[in-house]
């Protein structure tokens, strides 16, 4: 082997360690590495972006560039980037999902599937459903999980201001790469709207919509997929129902009596969808005031009423997974995109949600519920 073709090889060897940012796999195993030539110690490489103007762009450079540093004989490196051909893009979709042509399906309704898929629900808005999806995402995150976030609030989205992320989801044929975020994938409905402007979509719009997320999005292998619904027993609920028949509940409620009352409304839709419920998580609990002592803004008992109506209503036990603390730095954490579990681990508010996600993150027998003995609709 001539030494030329020797660094070439070496060369190869250090691209194969480099990740395409948002697909996270090889840039060699992706077909992004085109052209690779070696004269006297200068490297000359052209790499394939799946899109012109990729966001990953800059990302990348850095990767390849630090990866192509150690190898021995590349002293100088002349990076070009190009753009695949429609053809190559193609070949990439049916890489990574399978054979051509093939109807995008949900990957979390296969049967080989190991994805948990959580639902958080709440009768009203405003009881912290958003700030708890993304607080737990971040806690299973942090335990090393792989987590993605599914925002389907239509009309309120609020996940990616939460978390921080600001890109556009990059497309590849039809299939979406997810921006990410703290370590989780993050998609919402948001992305996909110019500005801020209001969405009113009907029905068949709002499940196809839905049905795009779960489908045409390119998730990876995730452990866990934590959806945050719109509040109340509209249709993205029925639409979850029936795109993610494995889908498990929770739902989330404030003390207050009225609030769990409509609580238990949201929740008691399985009985007619036969999904589980992993449990309720009981919101704005109790504030902590400067001396140490706690008041109950919100009233108390809501998220045991809940727990014991679902429990009735299904049939089998529903638990109160746990009670989460009014706290003003929480609100900071999402009005600033990072979540308190992670800027402050420590807090009453973090403890009791990294409670509530290590119940999340184990299959446990209480927790998957019950299906009711009931002829499916
Ligand atoms: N435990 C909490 N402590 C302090 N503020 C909270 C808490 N939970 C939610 N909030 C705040 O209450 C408001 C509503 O929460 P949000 O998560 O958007 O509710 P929903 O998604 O149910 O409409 C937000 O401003 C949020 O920051
Ligand atoms: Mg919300």
């Amino acid at each position: 082997m001539s030494d030329n073709a020797a660094v070439v090889e070496a060369v190869h060897e250090a691209l194969s360690h480099v990740n395409d940012p948002e697909i996270r796999r090889p840039i060699t195993e992706l077909g992004m590495v085109d052209t690779v030539t070696v004269e006297g110690g200068r490297l000359s490489l052209t790499i394939l972006l799946t899109v012109a103007g990729c966001p990953m762009r800059d990302t990348l450079q850095r990767d390849i560039a630090a990866a192509v540093d150690a190898v021995d004989g590349v002293e100088e490196l002349a990076l070009e980037f190009g753009v695949m051909t429609e053809q190559q893009r193609a070949d990439l979709q049916v890489k990574l999902r399978g054979k051509a042509g093939a109807e995008p399906v949900i990957p979390f309704n296969l049967p080989e599937s190991r994805t948990r898929v959580f639902a958080i629900a709440s009768g009203k808005g405003g009881v912290g459903k958003s700030s708890m999806t993304v607080n737990l995402a971040a806690a299973l995150a942090a335990k090393g999980l792989s987590v993605g976030v599914a925002d389907a609030d239509i009309y309120g989205h609020s996940i990616p201001r939460m978390l921080g992320v600001e890109g556009a989801p990059t497309q590849v044929e039809d299939m979406i790469m997810p921006p990410q975020a703290h370590g989780m994938k993050v998609i919402s409905i948001g992305m996909f709207t110019p500005g801020n402007t209001a969405v009113v979509w009907r029905g068949p719009m709002l499940h196809r919509a839905l049905q795009q997320f779960l489908a045409d999005v390119y998730w990876g292998e995730l452990d866990v997929l934590l959806l945050d619904l719109p509040p109340g027993t509209g249709d993205i609920a029925i639409s979850v129902a029936q795109l993610l028949p494995t889908a498990e509940l929770v739902v989330v409620t404030t003390p207050q009596q009225a609030a769990a009352e409509v609580a238990e409304r949201a929740g008691a839709i399985v009985t007619q969808t036969h999904q589980k419920l992993a449990g309720v998580v009981e919101n704005m609990s109790w504030m902590e005031l400067p001396d140490g002592s706690h008041i109950e803004p919100f009233g108390s008992g809501g998220g045991k009423v809940v727990a014991e109506a679902l429990t009735r209503d299904v049939g089998a036990e529903v638990p109160l997974l746990g009670q989460v603390p009014l706290d003003p730095k929480l609100r900071e954490g999402g009005d600033a995109g990072m979540p308190l579990v992670l800027s402050d681990p420590d807090c009453e508010a973090s403890r009791a949600i990294r409670a509530i996600a290590d119940q999340l993150a184990v299959r446990k027998v209480s927790l998957a519920g019950k299906q009711l003995g009931l002829s499916p609709v």
